[in-house]
């Protein structure tokens, strides 16, 4: 079957099943790499991506679901609050061995952009979904709120 879904602002034609997650619609179709496969549970966020602006987990959506919304993947990222995420990401040193973060820059970014001032009960509640078994998070949460620093 043929679907066709918009991703980074392009709308593209991929020849999957209607139940194929979109984890591997971007990664093996698309070629879009910079989204991770973790646990296909939805229990790690390491595959998160934007529908609309909010996170979501690719690896338990079907393409299905998503032929009517805009995708944006961490290649797509472009917006005022993802570069001072990006750059609070960078001026921190936040990954360690890099594999969650990604999913760790998205999820922030959607914080951000729905709360640019959050709390630390907040930012906990936000990028709870988000695992990092090199633990990163101290670093994680004060690059969300030097980034929101800067956006306010
Ligand atoms: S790979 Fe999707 S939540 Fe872990
Ligand atoms: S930086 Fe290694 S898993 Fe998060």
């Amino acid at each position: 079957m043929s679907v066709k879904i918009n991703v980074n602002g392009v709308v593209q034609q991929v020849d999957a099943s209607a139940d194929t997650p979109l984890l591997w619609v971007i990664r093996d179709h698309l070629k879009l790499t910079g989204t991770k496969f973790g646990c296909g549970l939805a229990q790690c966020g390491a595959c998160t991506v934007h529908l609309d602006g909010k996170p979501i987990r690719s690896c338990v959506t079907p393409i299905a679901g998503v032929q009517d919304g805009k995708i944006t993947t961490i290649e797509g990222l472009e917006s005022e609050v993802a570069k001072e995420v990006q750059s609070a990401w960078n001026e921190l040193e936040v990954p360690q061995c890099g594999y969650c973060q990604s999913g760790q820059v998205m999820a922030a970014t959607a914080l951000l952009k729905e709360n640019g001032s959050p709390t630390d009960e907040d930012i906990d509640k936000a990028m709870s979904g988000n695992i990092c078994r090199c633990a990163t998070y101290p670093r994680i949460r004060q690059a969300i709120k030097n980034a929101a620093q800067k956006i306010s």
